[in-house]
């Protein structure tokens, strides 16, 4: 911190078409609410941003299809969220919205500054527009046939089969996913960033000023630098969203991810007036919090967009999380497979702090975890309650038992004793040194050592044995206790901030400063401690059962929503069944196709010859998972070249509700060549 005297933390402003999840929590909110509470209690200057991301195409269509307003859809989710963090105890000094009236005039102010020095680029190019809504699509909102693969729901953005990259005018068959109808293409004028001009400038203050970046984070931005950046569109046609402040842009409005990283300089505006000071002082250090998803965004395009401004500072780190699935599946709102922050508060009531404990003990820092139930249900009940909550429960209930709640005088110490303080202090260094590099699960590890400390003295020293002999010997024994009680208010505090405040209840403390931990005379003898209460609670497997079957009724009305929106397919005749050759073959060979992310080569044995087929399912399969297995093969498609290769036949895969690809295989090893029939 010695270059800086203060501390600006973002959070990702989430979207407001849908609840909080823990994915969101676990990525973003629980790590920057630690580390602002961390600071907070090292009596820095700090503030922690947060506020809804409210424009974009996505909320337009939800208010389309429930026939609502797009405000009506931001309105009901703004709320829901704000009141979910409030409750969940995520320390915002703010927490806005970007459809705010100071939200759209600075989000406008930037982009005027911008345009009138001359930082954009002016362009018109035809765009695919959909006459029956009147309205340009946005690029996810086209589908229709791969040119490379054949794939025929492929995004205008993207081929989802075969990996490809694409621009909507390269799609066969356009069609509009709002009306269904075949779009037209439309001459429209629109303003670019040119981040292909700030290269060099990203490689120097990046690449080589940055090297202490996360390695997921420094690696994703090198990858996109290294592929060269174009100029980006920062408007679009659209009428939700900010006003494009320039002449002849009516209709169309500032992309939601020009506007969004600007919410975060508007929330501070609300804040104070004194915004300047965190934004643009030097001494000031602005840190992002943010899912792996956004990184692209924080580290590369917003960045840019402050340094043509001139006057901002730049971000000190972007230290990005990785995803959290959920048992074993990635979570997704529009399939409802979540576990939603504002339902988990009314399940457990008063137990914020455990799902905080679980989500950073589980965090994913380096890569995507799983959230399983059993596992918080596991570390509730052995870490919370079998250390924590057990270590200063007995602490506790033994001073009122022997001393009435006094804190008792501490006499001569033992090895033990001496060993036992000294390593107080050195718990203190390291999660601090966790923290400082945003290791926070490493950190929470490292705090939660102490409590371990605490319940290893007491099993070690035995006071309600000692008591029978030596009575002077169990002061020493309790008030040593009590003071790894004490330290553990301050050390757990940005963690489990609920919690040590009911802690600090039952010792009677103040809340004391960070500075203070390590401190091993944080209690007075003669004073007086509260009769505690339990500090946390063992959850029951029926609690648990009744989650997952939950998440099981969810599985099985996603299974029933799929039936509906997929039905079967039009009848054939027999002869037309006739036509399709399938049969049993065995993977030979695999292997990634180069630069595709999806893409793997694979040589089969059909039984009738050896042949090459390409597959899209690299996401699902490792090259190594398939050479050795059975598959059914589609032998007389007609061979098409893909990336190059010719791909001679497909392999059959069932795919899931959520896109999941799986072998479709025979029940027990037979012949290649078999026929399937
Ligand atoms: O990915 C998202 O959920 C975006 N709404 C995050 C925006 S972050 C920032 F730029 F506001
Ligand atoms: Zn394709």
């Amino acid at each position: 911190m010695d270059k800086f005297k203060r501390t600006l933390i973002t959070t990702a402003l989430p979207y407001a078409n849908g609840p909080i999840h823990i994915g969101h929590l676990a990525g973003v909110y629980v790590p920057a609410d630690i580390y602002a509470r961390y600071l907070r209690l090292k009596n820095e200057d700090v503030l922690l941003i947060g506020g809804s991301d409210e424009h974009g195409v996505p909320i337009t269509l939800k208010a389309k299809n429930e026939g609502i307003t797009p405000q009506d859809v931001v309105d009901k989710f703004h709320g829901i969220i704000k009141k979910s963090f409030e409750d969940f105890g995520i320390s915002f000094d703010v927490y806005s919205r970007t459809s705010a009236k100071i939200h759209h005039e600075t989000a406008s102010e930037f982009f005027k500054k911008l345009y009138d020095d001359g930082k954009f680029i002016e362009k018109t190019s035809e765009q695919y527009y959909d006459e029956a809504n009147n309205q340009f699509l946005a690029d996810r909102y086209i589908t229709g046939t791969c040119p490379k693969c054949g794939f025929e729901k492929a995004y205008g953005d993207q081929c989802e089969s075969c990996g490809t990259s694409l621009s909507p005018t390269e799609l066969i068959n356009p069609t509009s996913m709002i009306s269904g109808n075949q779009p037209i293409l439309k001459e429209t004028k629109h303003w670019y960033l040119p981040l292909n001009e700030y290269e060099p400038w990203l490689k120097e203050w990046i690449l080589e000023g940055h090297k202490e970046w996360k390695p997921n984070v420094y690696g994703q931005v090198k990858s996109w630098i290294d592929g060269g950046l174009h100029p980006r569109a920062v408007t679009r046609d659209l009428n939700w969203g900010v006003p494009v402040p320039v002449e002849g842009a009516e209709g169309k409005v500032l992309y939601v991810w020009f506007d969004a990283p600007i919410g975060y300089i508007s929330a501070t505006k609300e804040l104070t007036a004194d915004w300047e000071k965190y934004w643009k002082d030097p001494e000031t250090r602005m840190l992002h919090f943010i899912g792996k998803d956004n990184i692209v965004f924080h580290c590369i395009i917003f960045p840019t967009m402050l340094k043509a401004e001139g006057s901002y500072n730049l971000p000190e780190n972007v230290p990005a999380n990785e995803f959290l699935n959920l048992e074993n599946d990635k979570i997704s709102t529009s399939r409802n497979w979540a576990v939603w922050l504002h339902e988990y508060l009314e399940d457990f009531p008063g137990k914020e702090d455990v799902l905080k404990y679980v989500l950073t003990a589980n965090a994913p820092e380096t890569k995507d975890n799983d959230f399983t139930w059993k596992d918080f249900q596991t570390r509730n009940n052995n870490e919370l309650v079998a250390i924590l909550g057990n270590f200063v429960n007995r602490a506790l209930v033994l001073t009122q038992k022997y001393y009435n709640g006094e804190v008792p005088e501490i006499g001569k110490l033992t090895e033990s004793d001496k060993n036992t303080l000294a390593e107080i202090s050195k718990i203190k260094g390291e999660v601090e040194k966790s923290l400082d590099s945003f290791r926070i699960r490493e950190a929470l590890k490292n705090a939660m050592d102490l409590a371990r400390l605490g319940n290893k003295y007491l099993a070690d020293e035995e006071p309600w044995k000692v008591v029978k002999t030596d009575k002077k010997r169990v002061k020493t024994i309790m008030n040593i206790s009590l003071q790894i009680t004490a330290n553990l208010t301050i050390c757990l505090e940005p963690f489990l901030p609920f919690s040590m405040n009911k802690l600090r209840g039952f010792l009677n403390l103040e809340k004391l400063d960070w500075d203070k931990l390590g401190n091993t005379e944080l209690l007075a003898a003669g004073h007086k401690t509260n009769k505690p209460t339990l500090l946390f609670e063992k959850i029951e497997d029926s609690v648990i059962e009744a989650q997952l079957k939950k998440l099981q009724d969810t599985k099985k009305a996603n299974e029933i929503a799929e039936a509906v929106t997929n039905p079967a397919k039009e009848n054939i005749e027999f002869d037309d069944f006739g036509k399709i050759d399938i049969r049993v073959g065995i993977v030979l060979e695999a292997e990634k196709v180069p630069k595709t992310k999806k893409l793997l080569k694979l040589i089969v044995d059909t039984g009738i010859d050896k042949r090459t087929i390409i597959s899209g399912v690299a996401e699902f399969y490792k090259p190594e998972d398939l050479v050795g297995k059975q598959v059914s093969v589609l032998v007389n498609l007609a061979p098409k070249k893909l990336r190059g290769i010719e791909s001679q036949g497909m392999i059959l895969f069932a795919e899931d509700a959520d896109g999941t690809l799986r072998l479709v295989a025979p029940e027990v090893d037979v012949k290649p060549g078999s026929e399937i029939k």
